[in-house]
């Protein structure tokens, strides 16, 4: 039997009923604070995440699907193309092709869809796994550099995840500076790896040469020890970027959100300066954040586009389901009425009731005249449907149809034209 590739999987009713609420309230909180749908190519040139996302990243290194693009002519060369494992590099990347700079105002964009790393498979985390993100970005003079945005976008955080409804989630802050800061941090870090790295792990044998800030990332348990006594990225900030922390903070509190400073959080992407981010939910197991984001103030030019600072975030889509699911009573989508045709030459007529009841507004769903009234109630019954209608001989004839509430058994006859109206009830 052939099988949904390890790591991938299906989403099934009545999951995808909760899925598709939750991205309705998303649309509908990103719409209030004025964000607008961005869809960028599910894949794309394999250079543009090596060069954002960062070479020694355990994402560019080790989890991309990555494949060369067959020439089609001799005078071709093959292409390396990548899945996207992440949407901000994407979506930078669309900013800068269509001169979305031009208009000089911040462009706020968000999007829902499909990333791609492989990873170890393991609740929380999949091969193919789905982001609900937003970014905004723009010319400084439009004020995106400014703490404000990063207030806005924790606060707008703060309501969607109230607002579909999970509860119990904390915010993790922390600063990893600008280009300046990182390169007196990565000087300390190397130092400071230089007499214990040769007992650590071979992949932070590695970064401690090519990439130090990314040893912070290893979860070898062994490794901990050491990494714990290393220097933090805090000590390391200009003044500049510990005004802009601080005035971050300062609005937080302002506003009522609240979070905790952790130092250890540099986050595994190379692009970040200044104020990053994690939400994380404790029902969630040992993948325990929910979404995680931060500023990119140099992430345009690194991708040869103009100066346009930026800063965004990107749910893991799957991880605030199943945190949803942990906290219980997800009502599933109601079926307000089963039409039950009943005996030869009826489906017409039940197809007609049906028809006008959910053109109406009305959430119906329909049986068969083959079906004896007995199984026409059972179906109802697992439909978890609210009322069934009944469509005889008699009840088209007077058009007046018997309806039965499946909770109290009580039946009524209901004149058609009020048909719609006594089922929304
Ligand atoms: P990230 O932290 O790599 O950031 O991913 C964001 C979220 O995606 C994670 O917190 C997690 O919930 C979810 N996620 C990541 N990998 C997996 C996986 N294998 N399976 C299930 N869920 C996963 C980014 O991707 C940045 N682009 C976020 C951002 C936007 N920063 C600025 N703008």
């Amino acid at each position: 039997m052939l099988k949904a590739v390890r790591g991938t999987r299906d989403l099934l009713p009545p999951d995808t009923d909760l899925w598709n609420r939750v991205e309705a309230k998303v649309r509908d909180v990103l719409a209030r604070y004025n964000y607008h749908e961005i869809r960028t190519p599910v894949f794309e040139d394999t250079q543009l995440f090596s060069r954002s996302v960062g070479e020694e990243t355990d994402i560019v290194s080790k989890e991309m699907f990555t494949w060369e693009d067959r020439a089609r002519a001799e005078s071709e060369k093959a292409q390396s193309l990548t899945l996207r494992p992440e949407n901000t590099a994407g979506v930078v990347r669309a900013y800068i092709e269509h001169g979305l700079y031009k208009p000089g105002t911040l462009q706020k964009l968000y999007y829902i869809g499909p990333q791609f790393r492989r990873e170890r498979p393991q609740k929380g985390r999949y091969r193919q796994f789905y982001q609900i993100g937003a970014e905004i970005i723009g010319p400084p003079s439009a004020g995106s550099e400014s703490p404000a945005r990063d207030a806005e976008v924790l606060e707008m955080l703060a309501t969607l995840l109230d607002e579909v409804g999970l509860r119990a989630w904390k915010l993790e802050l922390n600063s990893v500076g600008c280009a300046e800061d990182r390169l007196r941090y990565d000087k300390a870090l190397r130092e400071a790896l230089r007499p214990v790295v040769g007992q650590m792990c071979a992949d932070c044998q590695r970064r401690a040469e090519t990439n130090p800030l990314r040893v912070l990332d290893c979860k070898v348990l062994e490794d901990q020890p050491i990494i714990e006594k290393l220097p933090r990225i805090s000590q390391y900030l200009d003044e500049a970027c510990r005004g802009h922390f601080a005035a971050v903070r300062m609005m937080l509190d302002e506003i009522g959100v609240t979070y905790s400073i952790n130092e250890r959080m540099v986050r595994g992407l190379d692009y970040y300066t200044r104020t990053t981010f994690e939400f994380t939910h404790g029902g969630l197991g040992a993948q325990s954040a929910v979404l995680g984001g931060g500023r990119y103030d140099g992430l345009s030019e690194a991708l040869d586009g103009p100066k346009a600072p930026g800063i965004g975030f990107a749910i893991g889509e799957d991880r605030l389901i199943l945190a949803l699911q942990s906290q219980g009573g997800q009502p599933a989508g109601r079926v307000q009425a089963f039409v039950a045709p009943l005996g030869a030459g009826m489906n017409r007529h039940a197809l007609k009731i049906a028809r006008e009841l959910r053109r109406a507004g009305v959430t119906a769903d329909m049986g068969d005249e083959e079906f004896r009234l007995k199984k026409s109630f059972e179906l109802a019954e697992k439909a978890g449907a609210s009322y069934i209608v009944i469509v005889g001989e008699n009840e088209v004839a007077a058009d007046k149809f018997a309806v039965k509430d499946l909770a109290s058994g009580e039946q009524v006859s209901v004149p058609r034209a009020e048909l719609p109206e006594f089922l929304r009830k």
